[in-house]
């Protein structure tokens, strides 16, 4: 067999897919590990999406409504925005999809600060774009005035992600709206928010304030994954002016988010109790963590979403290494380019103990030089 294959798809690194968390404990003969690395809802999905998804399989026999019109619906009503400026998507990653796929041509460039979201640069590469990374100011703040300077005739799409990811930080409102006015309007500037529910910070743009105005084009991406708890359900969606949703429309499959998914997230939206918890159970979390950390003497880089990174002032994979082998699981941020560096998810309040008491113990392993052999196959991402 010798399938031909484009070169710039037989080029691309995939996305490393993680090992089930079962097969993992099975292969180093742990049980009851605890997971932290894909900043994850601590408590579960809404229960209200549960019931919501039990009362509805009596329908599975049916396709789902192919216009997410109830859903649609609501976000409209709850931001207050037009009805046809939502677009639903098979998580907010394929929303990161259609915009390539509708805006970019092959040789097109396409930037993202580095680092942030791996999808962003896996989508351009499959579609034959061309990825421009930017990296990240000295303080590991999103470096909008790099980005405007390495705009070319050739840039179309810009994504930012608002808190980034891995870092927590958040763009200052004025920076912002200063690296929109200096943008070319062939430009398309997403605006990735999937974490901006846990976000308290007043002075940090909204993608829905900016949709439509005069200038580039802005697309807000929000999820169902993390604040809703519905990660495994992959629903999330676009709000974006209603001309740049028919476009992201004509490349979108007809039955795109399944039915369970949209009744789930409609019932998500009613769990003001599950959401109001989850922020709070975050927010008390971190507190938690900061404070440990800094018991530990380690630097911190303060955040705005659901996870923080850590300076674990050694190889960062040693750590993560270690973690795995006491059931903790956690990023090393060293494929990032952050050597140093963990990223750890804040979970619930005895699991962020956990983590810290492991820490704790895998550092001071470190320091007296009597860690083991490092381990080499990889955890769920
Ligand atoms: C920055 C960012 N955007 C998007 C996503 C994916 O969201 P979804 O589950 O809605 O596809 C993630 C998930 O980790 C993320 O970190």
């Amino acid at each position: 067999m010798k399938p031909f294959v484009a070169e710039h798809i037989a080029n691309i690194n995939p996305y490393p897919p993680g090992k089930p968390i079962e097969e993992l404990e099975r292969e180093y003969g742990i049980s009851g590990s605890i997971k932290l690395a894909s900043n994850e809802n601590p408590l579960g999905p809404s229960p209200k999406a549960v019931e919501a998804i039990l009362g509805a399989t009596s329908k599975l026999h049916r396709y789902p409504d192919g216009s997410g019109f109830y859903l649609r619906k609501k976000l409209a009503q709850k931001y207050d925005l037009p009805f046809d400026s939502i677009l639903l998507g098979n998580g907010s990653n394929e929303i990161i999809e259609l915009v390539i796929r509708a805006f970019m041509s092959p040789g097109d460039e396409v930037m993202m600060p580095s680092p942030s979201f791996l999808l962003y640069r896996l989508v351009v590469q499959w579609m034959g774009g061309r990825p421009v990374p930017v990296p990240l100011k000295a303080d590991l703040g999103i470096d909008l005035e790099k980005m405007a300077r390495a705009v070319s005739d050739k840039t179309r799409v810009i994504f930012l992600t608002n808190p980034n990811n891995p870092t927590g930080k958040v763009i200052a409102k004025a920076d912002f709206e200063a690296f929109l006015a200096a943008l070319p309007e062939q430009v398309t500037v997403v605006l990735d928010e999937a974490y901006i529910e846990f976000s308290t910070s007043a002075d940090t743009p909204r993608g829905f304030d900016y949709l439509g105005g005069r200038g580039p084009a802005v697309i807000a991406l929000r999820t169902f994954s993390k604040a809703y708890g519905l990660a495994g359900l992959r629903i999330g969606f676009g709000a974006m002016d209603p001309e740049i949703a028919g476009f992201l429309n004509r490349v979108r499959q007809p039955f795109n988010t399944g039915s369970l998914a949209q009744i789930a997230a409609l019932a998500a939206l009613d769990d003001e109790d599950f959401f109001d918890r989850t922020r709070r159970i975050t927010w008390s979390g971190l507190q938690f963590l900061y404070r440990e950390v800094e018991k530990m003497g380690l630097e911190y880089v303060p955040t705005e979403a659901n996870f923080f990174l850590i300076d674990v002032a050694c190889e960062s994979k040693a750590v993560y290494e270690a973690m795995l082998r006491r059931g903790v699981i956690i990023r090393s941020m060293a494929s990032y380019g952050l050597e140093r560096h963990i990223r750890v998810s804040v979970g619930l309040p005895e699991e962020n103990a956990r983590f810290i008491g492991t820490l704790k113990e895998v550092l001071g392993q470190i320091a007296a030089g009597r860690q083991g052999k490092p381990l080499s196959s990889g955890a769920p991402q």
